[in-house]
Order: structure tokens, then sequence, then C-alpha cells
């Protein structure tokens, strides 16, 4: 391989078209792959001394070499397969063009991105868990303000606050399993596969699985190099974890409005307005809310590029990463930006309270009370529902009763215990973060 050809070029006469290789390039995006793939490289050649494909003294010195390549600017290669081959090449010369033998850039290309997206799963879910944590601290402190709960975003039972945010931290949780399946969909070695069918030399998969700490390897050639719902796992755990995310936005910019009044943003967190002098907008959460619309957008990105593909390997794959980095990226930037919201948030109790003890969210309590007293509840219902159509306020229950009256798991009244539960599940989440 000369210095800047393409891996191929033995089979096309002349180079490539300057243009075509800018077209197809995938480097600006793969670059991100580099620590992946020389350590999936790593343990390739490793496999191909300890087999005897290649002298183990060069399969030491590939190895080592593999620890320095770097990333050079302007780099000219299709993408970083090809860089890491042709710096290995510089290095070693004849030695290291020793390094691709049993394997393709496509069961290469699958290991490294199954790394990357090993490795992202449990970032998130690390942050997944600090968002939850924010929350809940949040809930702990100021969990017993009283709000309006709302059904058709209409005033519906007064709920404490603490017992909404746990509701959002339960939601998160879901996503953590989801990253956590993301994760297991991801630990699966393709290294063998080669191009799709593997290799006559005498290789080994499951010593190199096993030394990439896979939980397994591959259990068909042409599946290992043509499948992506590992991939589609991740986008989709962080799509719907980003839709969560957004629904938290939606209500914050509610709460933060003048209308509702229920928290004040934190100046750190909030922006104003070039024009208007009294602006301070909930921008995080509009950006929250808008990322979450891209992230739906990538996520059947994915699915489209992947629905008409015929087995195994197309070029097609190689949209996939820029859409799951992106994915990611995406997820985990809100994740931190809300929590930094939810920080510094102050909730204003008093027009919580007032917006929750207005004299009807408690009319379904007061239908209750009919009922045990034997009525029928439609009947019930009816009667309290015309008191309330004739102007009637009931000043009895309170809001504070009617939540103490819930108290059974799950119920508004019982928040402080379903924190406890969520703590124990974040707990679990921080120890899979850090494994
Ligand atoms: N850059 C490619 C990708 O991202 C790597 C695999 C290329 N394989 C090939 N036969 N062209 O998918």
């Amino acid at each position: 391989m000369s210095e800047g050809s393409p891996l191929w070029a033995g089979r096309l006469a002349g180079g490539l078209d300057p243009r075509i290789l800018a077209f197809s390039q995938s480097l600006g995006v793969d670059r991100r792959l580099l620590a992946h793939d020389v350590r999936a490289s790593q343990a390739h050649v490793r496999m191909l001394g300890r087999q005897g494909i290649i002298d183990s003294a060069d399969a030491e010195a590939i190895a080592d070499a593999l620890e320095q390549v770097t990333l050079d600017e302007g780099a000219a290669d299709e993408d970083v397969h090809s860089l890491i081959e042709r710096q290995l090449v510089a290095r070693l010369g004849e030695t290291g063009r020793r390094v691709h033998a049993g394997r393709s850039r496509n069961d290469q290309v699958a290991a490294a991105f199954r790394l990357w997206c090993r490795d992202a799963a449990r970032d998130l879910t690390g942050a997944v868990a600090g968002l939850q944590e924010t929350l809940v601290a949040r809930a702990r402190a100021d969990g017993d303000l009283i709000l309006p709960g709302y059904t058709h975003l209409q005033r519906a039972q007064p709920v404490p606050l603490g017992h909404h945010l746990a509701a959002h931290c339960v939601a998160l949780d879901r996503d953590v399993v989801r990253l956590r399946a993301a994760h297991a969909a991801a630990d699966v070695s393709p290294l063998g596969a080669g191009a799709l069918a593997g290799s006559s030399l005498p290789i080994d998969p499951d010593g190199v699985a096993r030394e990439l700490g896979f939980a397994t390897r591959f259990a068909n050639s042409i599946d290992a190099v043509a499948d992506r719902d590992f991939a589609l796992d991740l986008s989709y755990a962080c799509t719907v974890g980003a839709v969560h995310l957004s629904r938290i936005a939606e209500e914050l910019v509610l709460w933060t409005s003048s209308e509702f009044g229920f928290a004040e943003l934190d100046d750190r967190v909030a922006q104003g307005s070039s024009m208007m002098p009294q602006k301070k907008n909930p921008q995080v959460a509009e950006h929250v809310r808008g990322r979450a619309a891209v992230a739906i957008g990538r996520l059947t990105s994915l699915l489209a590029v992947l629905k008409g593909l015929p087995l195994a390997y197309n070029s097609d794959l190689q949209e996939d990463k820029e859409l799951v980095f992106a994915q990611v990226d995406g997820f985990a930037g809100s994740l931190g930006a809300l929590c930094l919201v939810f920080e510094g948030m102050r909730f204003d109790g008093a027009r919580m309270a007032a917006a929750a003890d207005d004299g009807m969210t408690v009319a379904t309590d007061v239908a209750e009370v009919l009922v045990r007293d034997g009525l029928p509840f439609r009947e019930a219902h009816e009667q309290v529902a015309a008191r309330i159509a004739a102007g009637e306020r009931f000043a009895a229950p309170t809001a504070a009763e009617a939540i103490a009256a819930r108290n059974a798991p799950g119920m508004p009244g019982a928040f402080r215990d379903q924190l406890d539960v969520i703590e124990r599940r974040i707990a679990d989440a921080r120890a899979f973060a850090s494994s």
C-alpha cells in the first residue's frame, strides 16, 4: 500500500477521483471510533500471534504501534480503519501490512462501533441516574408543596410536588432499563466474521471476544456484519429518553410562565430577549423539547437506512455512526442541562397552593364522601357537578387532606416511600455505570 492510497488500491487502476474520495469519506465522523478500533485491533493481532498466523514478535510490535496511532489532521484516508493501517505501515513497514489477516473492515467497523455503543449506553445510564438524583433531591426538599395535578391541562386533583417529580423519576428508570438492554445488544463480538463468510485462516473469534470483554460472539458471520440492531436499540433508548425529557421541558415552560407562576428559573439557566428588556425565557427547556423532535428523526433515519439492505454489508451502513453519535450526544446534553435547571429552580409554593386549593380540585373527594354514605357513584358525581355548576366551591376536604387520604403504595401521599425505592434503583444504575 503506497502512502495515501486506499486499502483496496490493488484492485482498481489509477487513483480515486479526489471528489469521490471527499464524497465517500467517513473519517470526519468515524474518527470517534479510533480508541475502540485500536483496542479491537490489538485483540485481533494478539490472536493472530497466538494462533501462529503471524509471528508473535510481529503481533506485539503491531499491538505496540497501535498504541501510537493518532488522528493526524487533514488525513486523506477513507475512514478511521484506513488511517490506522496507513500509520501501522508507515511505522512498521512490511510488519504493519500483516494486521488485516483474517479480518475485513466489515467486521472491524462493527466491532469498534459495538464497543463504542457499549460505552455510550453505560455512560448514559450514569447521566440518567444523575438527573434522577437531582429530581429526588428536589422532591425531598420541596416535595410537600402542593400543586394541582392536570389532565387535559385542566386542573384535576391536588398532588404533592414530590409525587409529580417522582413520576418523572419512574419514567427515567425505564430509560435506564432500555439503556442496559441496548448495552446487552451491543455486547456481542462480530470479529472473525470477516467480510461476511469468515476466513480460512485458523482464527479464534472466541478468544478475541473474551479479550475484548464481550459477553459472547456472533452466531452467524453474515448477520454479524449486517446487523445494526444494537445501534437501533441505543438510538431508540435515547429517543424515548429524549421524549421523556421533552415532556419535563414542556412542564418547565408552563410552570415558569407568568400564567402559571409555579416556578422561577435561576438566572444562570435562563436567557433574555435582545429587544424586550423584561424577558426571562426558558430556552433550555425549549432546546430540550426541540432536540427530542430531531432525535425522533434520527431514529427513523436509521430504520430507513436498514430497511432496504440485502445481506450482508452495504455502504449505506456508513450513515449509522453519525446518527447514533448525535443521538447519544443530544440525549447526554439534555440530561446535563436539565440537571442544572432543576438544581437552581425556585418553586412558588403559595402560587401552587392557590391553584391546588381552588375549591374544585377536591370535587372527586366530595363525591366519594357521598359514596361512602351509600350513594351510587354516578349519582354522587351528578350531585357534585350540579353544585359546582351552581357556583359552589368546597372548603373541605382541603388539598392536603385529600392527599393524606391517598397513602397506599404509588399514591400521592406515599411519595416518600417511592423516593426510597427510586434511590435504590439509582444506586443500581450507578453501580452499572461504573462497572
Ligand atoms: N467506513 C465504513 C463504515 O463506516 C467501514 C466499512 C467499510 N467496508 C467496506 N467494504 N467498504 O461502514
